[in-house]
C-alpha cells in the first residue's frame, strides 16, 4: 500500500490477448497505490478475462459498450476520457494499435482514446512475427509520433510456443512506468543530475576482491526519483543486482578507479552531483594476474599481509574542481560522532550538502528498504525520520532544490 497515486484517475484499457490476465494484477497494484481506476475492455478481451474480475478490484463497472445507457446522465466515453490523469493500454494487440494509429473509433476503447488529452502509455503484447511485422511497427512508430509512450514488449517464451520479443512486461514494471509518469511533480525538468551508487570492488586476483555491503538501493532510488521529477539522470553504479530505473542512463563500473574515470569524464556537464556510492578508500597495491596460491608469493606465510594503497577521493576531487553553479551532495556513513564527522566532510570536500547516516541505527544504512538521514548544509541541519528509501530520496531532492534557490 502507498499513497503515491492518491487522487489520480487512471483509465486502464485491456484488449484481447492472452496476457489480459496480467492486467488484473496491474489494476490491483494501481489501486493499492491509491489510484481510482476505471477499466475499458474490448469485446475480444472478454474471451480471456471477465469484466467482474476488474469490477472486484477497482470497484467500478467495467466499460465495454459505447452505447450502454446504464448511466444516461453521462456520455461515458467522454466523461472517463476527460477525468483521466493517465491512460494505460495493457496488453495492446496489433488490432487496437492499428485502430489507434489510424483514428478508428468503432468500440468503447478506441472511441475513448480519441477523446483523451492526458499522458498515454501503451504496452504491446503479441507473437514475435506479428510484433516485427512492418505494418505493426509503422503503426507503433506513428503512435510514438503522436505522443504515446510505447512500453517495449519483453523477450522470452511466448504463449504461442515461440521465443522472442512480444511478451507483456511484468505488472510491476508496468506500474513503475505509471509511477514514473504521474506520481511526482515535474519540478526538475531541464536539470542534469549525476548519481553514483553501490559498492566498488577492488581486485586482489581474478577470484578475490575487497568490497563493502552497499546494495545500491539508496542511489538507485535517488536516480529514479530525480528522473520521475523530470531531470536528465546519469547513474554510475558499482556491481548491484538492481534494475536500471525508467528513463535513467546507466554506466556500470567495478573499481574506485573506474568510478573516478566515469565520474570525472561526465561531471562538467552536471547541475547536481549526488555521490551515494560506497567507494573503497583503499585497494590492494598489487593485483595478481593469476589466482594467488596458499603456498606461493604473498600467501606464503601463515597469515599473509596484503599491502594496500589509497584510492582517489572522487568527491574531494569534484569539490575542488566545482563548476560555477554546480551543486555537490555527498553521503557520510558513520558509526560514531555522526554530525561532527559529517560536518568535517562538508567543509573538507567543499560540499553543498551531506546526507549523513549512522549505520548502527535500526532501519538505516545498507541493504534495507528504509533509511534514516540527517541532511547537513553550511547553515542547516534537518533530521529526517525513518523513511522508505524512495521517500528519503525525494526528501533529499526537495532539500537540494530548496538550497539551490
Ligand atoms: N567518496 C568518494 N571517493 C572515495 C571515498 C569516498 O567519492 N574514495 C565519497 C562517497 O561517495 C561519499 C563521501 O565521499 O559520498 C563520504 O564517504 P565516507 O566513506 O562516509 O567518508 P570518507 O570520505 O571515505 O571518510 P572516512 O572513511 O574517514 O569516513
Amino acid at each position: 500500500m502507498s499513497s503515491l497515486l492518491n487522487g489520480k484517475h487512471i483509465l486502464l484499457g485491456v484488449s484481447g490477448g492472452i496476457a489480459a490476465y496480467k492486467a488484473a494484477d496491474v489494476c490491483s497494484k494501481l489501486v493499492k497505490h491509491g489510484a481510482d481506476v476505471h477499466v475499458i475492455m474490448t469485446e475480444n478481451a472478454q474471451n480471456f478475462i471477465t469484466t467482474q474480475t476488474f469490477e472486484a478490484l477497482c470497484h467500478h463497472r467495467t466499460l465495454t459498450d459505447t452505447f450502454d445507457r446504464t448511466n444516461p446522465a453521462e456520455v461515458e466515453h467522454i466523461a472517463r476520457a476527460e477525468e483521466a490523469d493517465l491512460v494505460l493500454i495493457a496488453p495492446a494487440t496489433a488490432n487496437i494499435i492499428g485502430k489507434l494509429a489510424n483514428g478508428i473509433a468503432d468500440d468503447m476503447l478506441s472511441t475513448s482514446m480519441l477523446a483523451v488529452t492526458c499522458p498515454k502509455l501503451i504496452a504491446p503484447a503479441m507473437n514475435t512475427h506479428m510484433w516485427m511485422n512492418p505494418a505493426v511497427q509503422a503503426n507503433v512508430a506513428r503512435l510514438r509520433e503522436w505522443g504515446w509512450t510505447v512500453i517495449e514488449p519483453a523477450s522470452g517464451h511466448l504463449a504461442c510456443g515461440t521465443t522472442g520479443a512480444g511478451k507483456l512486461p511484468e505488472p510491476e514494471i508496468l506500474v513503475q512506468h505509471v509511477l514514473h509518469t504521474i506520481a511526482c511533480p515535474k519540478d526538475m525538468c531541464g536539470m542534469k543530475v549525476l548519481v553514483t551508487a553501490g559498492p566498488t570492488c577492488e581486485d586482489l586476483d581474478p577470484v578475490r576482491f575487497l568490497s563493502n555491503r552497499s546494495s545500491g538501493k539508496m542511489g538507485f532510488q535517488i536516480a529514479a526519483a530525480a528522473s520521475s521529477r523530470g531531470a536528465e539522470v546519469l547513474l554510475i553504479s558499482g556491481p548491484t543486482a538492481l534494475d536500471t530505473p525508467i528513463g535513467v542512463k546507466r554506466i556500470d563500473i567495478r573499481s574506485a578507479r573506474e568510478m573516478y574515470d566515469a565520474v570525472t569524464s561526465h561531471s562538467d556537464q552536471q547541475d547536481i552531483i549526488i555521490k551515494a556510492a560506497a567507494v573503497a578508500d583503499f585497494r590492494p597495491a598489487n593485483v595478481s594476474e593469476d589466482k594467488i596460491k596458499k603456498s606461493s608469493g604473498a600467501m606464503k606465510q601463515e597469515a599473509p599481509v596484503i599491502p594496500l594503497e589509497r584510492t582517489d577521493d572522487i568527491l574531494g576531487h569534484l569539490g575542488s574542481h566545482k563548476k560555477e553553479g554546480q551543486f555537490l551532495c555527498g553521503f557520510s556513513m558513520e558509526t560514531q560522532n555522526l554530525i561532527e564527522n559529517s560536518r568535517k566532510k562538508l567543509e573538507k570536500k567543499h560540499l553543498d550538502l551531506v546526507a549523513a547516516n549512522n549505520v548502527k541505527i535500526a532501519g538505516a544504512g545498507f541493504q534495507g528498504d528504509t533509511n534514516v538521514l540527517t541532511l547537513i548544509s553550511r547553515n542547516s541541519e534537518t533530521e529526517l525520520p525513518l523513511l522508505s528509501k524512495w521517500d528519503a530520496a525525494n526528501a533529499l531532492l526537495d532539500e537540494i532544490l530548496r538550497l539551490r534557490h
